[in-house]
């Protein structure tokens, strides 16, 4: 996959993703990470990127011809997928990751200052996405949030195949189960006698039971759209 990262900032995404397990991704050929600016492409000597809104009001809005000239010039396949970062757009989940990750190519838009000409947002654009009812001071931060999101996904990225099963959000759409290690006291706090006993049928239970109970204290809203087994219905009951 390739990912590209339109942004003002270049440096604020390569400082993010050469450690852990994005860089590691990126080493083993996984995921291809790239950013441009739009400054390259400005064509004034003050190299301008922004401009006043029309209509008056406070602040800066990134013009739309420099990010076009940006995103031209990356040569997107017909396919790709050109994410504007925008606290008007759809929600971010982790089913929106999910099919992001069969994507070949995704470019990041990141916005800044008072925000991009909407012009990016109706004519550029594929999909528009918010990480959450906040606003922040560009869209580095929500692009990276997605971007992490979907390179772990990807086949080999994180080293067992089977971790991002049992996360939260994923599969079966429940919180995932609490996860403990050693010490097996800590300051007098122990772990479920359970998990230490090697019954690996009784783990699954318990996990599975955890699972639905995390869910109903702390976001039974996620109930609607669960996929629950029959076990599942009698446990909650
Ligand atoms: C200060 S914000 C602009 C907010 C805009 N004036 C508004 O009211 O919606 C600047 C840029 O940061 C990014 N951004 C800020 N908050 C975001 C969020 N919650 N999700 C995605 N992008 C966000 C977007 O790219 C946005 O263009």
């Amino acid at each position: 996959m390739r990912i590209d990262f339109v942004t003002l900032f270049p440096e604020m995404i390569q400082d993010a993703v050469r450690p852990s397990i994005l860089g590691r991704a990126q080493s083993s050929g996984a995921v291809q990470f790239r950013t441009s600016s739009p400054r390259d492409f400005a064509t004034d000597k003050h190299r301008t990127v922004d401009d006043t809104p029309y209509g008056g009001g406070p602040g800066m809005v990134m013009r739309v011809d420099v990010v076009a000239d940006a995103l031209r010039f990356l040569a997107p396949p017909e396919n790709a997928r050109i994410i504007l970062t925008d606290p008007r757009g759809e929600r971010f989940n982790q089913k929106a990751a999910e099919e992001l990750a069969n994507a070949n190519h995704i470019i990041f838009l990141c916005g800044h200052y008072e925000g991009i000409d909407e012009r990016v947002r109706v004519h550029l654009a594929t999909d528009i996405f918010t990480i959450g009812d906040y606003v922040l001071t560009g869209g580095e931060l929500p692009a990276l949030v997605m971007c992490d999101a979907v390179v772990r996904l990807l086949p080999g990225v994180l080293g067992d195949e089977e971790s991002h099963r049992d996360d939260s959000h994923s599969n079966d759409g429940l919180l995932g189960f609490p996860l403990y290690t050693r010490p097996a006291d800590w300051e007098g706090h122990g772990v479920p006698e359970v998990l230490k006993q090697g019954d690996h049928g009784a783990i699954a239970r318990w996990r599975r039971r955890e699972q639905l109970r995390e869910t109903r204290v702390r976001r039974p809203d996620l109930f609607a759209r669960a996929d629950l087994t029959a076990d599942d219905i009698e446990v909650l009951s």
